[in-house]
């Protein structure tokens, strides 16, 4: 555990403070906010989680060993996460385990539509993650499997009881895309993405919400993007999908309160992992902010994180995915116990040029 970020709770203020850094050298809390860190209730969030990011080639090197956020804030729950493989999903169930979940790591393994233009996550990344929960000291049950398919959820929602006896966590993570002019899209091209993005997060939904009824609560949270508040050029079906993921958690919020379910949905901005590590996504970004209609079809990943960054107001090309993983805790956290029915923008800023 020495190389995991730990920040532990309990100095005489009830600050927790970060063990061997400047902080912990008797600071109060003004101090504290002072030099950049941030008080929510008892627990601390060290300034480190505000520093500037350098542009490097994460996405293929996902080492993230996950770090705790006051004591632990989610002790004792199980958290199924799909599309847990790599990416934004393996932080989150990272981090969830550092902060004293067991986690049920779900993901296809496998390409999700004939032509996928980005890399395809397979075992040894589900491994991966499994190995990184369980350097926490945490239980980690790996499935593997398709969100489309509604019996298979099913069944894995009652071997999940019946190992662990409960479900209070349940991350609608997994999702797909492809660019491609709407005019020009095979009609698979468009049910594909629809079909695995919204309907897998309805699917995800269904499946798991009757064990948090007969558990008494839980948290449900979905994974949206900026892309759902609005359109994108070339990616209608899953601007499409992402719209679509907003309008079921709020239907799901309203109805899943009686139950003392909270369902919110994560936005993540542009995030480096291997969805968008590839020179359409990096063309179609620079083409965004530079308004040109013909950008590079081929630019390098430094060229588009320095032609994009001046334009985010916290100044990244974009983020990396454990800069979304602590929203994706409090969520499921007992803090958030009367968040429901939100959108939570993790984006560096770009919401700031947003109406929603
Ligand atoms: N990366 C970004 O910039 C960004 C921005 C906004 C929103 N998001 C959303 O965040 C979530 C995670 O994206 P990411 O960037 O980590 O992508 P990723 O491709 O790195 O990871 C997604 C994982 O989901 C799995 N998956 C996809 N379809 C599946 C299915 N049908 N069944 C089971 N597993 C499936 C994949 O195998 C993969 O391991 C997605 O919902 C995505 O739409 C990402």
């Amino acid at each position: 555990m020495s190389d995991v970020q730990q920040i532990n709770s309990g100095d005489a203020n009830g600050i927790g403070v970060r063990q061997g850094s400047k902080m912990a050298a008797g600071m109060t809390r003004r101090d504290l906010l002072a030099s950049g860190g941030a008080i929510m209730g008892g627990a601390v969030f060290g300034a480190e989680a505000f520093a500037q990011q350098p542009a490097d080639t994460l996405a293929t090197k996902q080492t993230w060993p996950g770090r705790t956020f006051g004591d632990g804030l989610l002790k004792g729950k199980v958290a199924v996460i799909t599309g847990a493989a790599r990416g934004i999903g393996r932080s989150i169930a990272v981090d969830m385990a550092a902060n004293g979940a067991d986690i049920v790591g779900l993901d296809i393994c496998a390409k999700i539509t004939p032509e996928q233009a980005y890399a395809v996550a397979n075992k040894e990344d589900l491994d991966e993650t499994g190995r990184l929960v369980k350097q926490h000291g945490r239980q980690f049950m790996e499935v593997v499997g398709d969100v489309r398919d509604i019996a298979f959820l099913r069944a894995t929602a009652a071997q999940v009881q019946q190992r662990f006896g409960h479900i209070d966590i349940v991350v609608a993570n997994a999702a797909t895309q492809r660019f491609k002019p709407l005019i020009e899209m095979e009609d698979w091209e468009w049910n594909d993405v629809i079909n695995n993005n919204l309907n897998g997060t309805a699917n995800t939904i269904r499946a798991f919400a009757p064990a948090l009824v007969k558990n008494g609560g839980g948290r449900i949270i979905v994974l949206s993007s900026m892309q759902g508040k609005h359109g994108s050029k070339n990616m209608a079906s899953y601007s499409a999908s992402k719209w679509g993921i907003i309008g079921l958690m709020k239907s799901a919020a309203l109805e899943l309160g009686k139950d003392k379910i909270t369902v919110n949905a994560l936005i993540p901005g542009l995030v480096d992992t291997p969805l968008t590590h590839n020179e359409a996504r990096w063309s179609a970004l620079i083409g965004e902010v530079t308004a040109n209609e013909n950008p590079p079809k081929n630019p390098t990943e430094q060229e588009a994180y320095d032609t994009r960054a001046p334009h985010v107001p916290l100044k990244v090309g974009w983020l990396k995915p454990e800069d979304l993983a602590p929203a994706a805790v409090f969520l499921a956290s007992d803090l958030a116990a009367m968040v429901t029915g939100a959108t939570y923008d993790v984006t560096g800023g770009d919401n700031a040029n947003n109406q929603s």
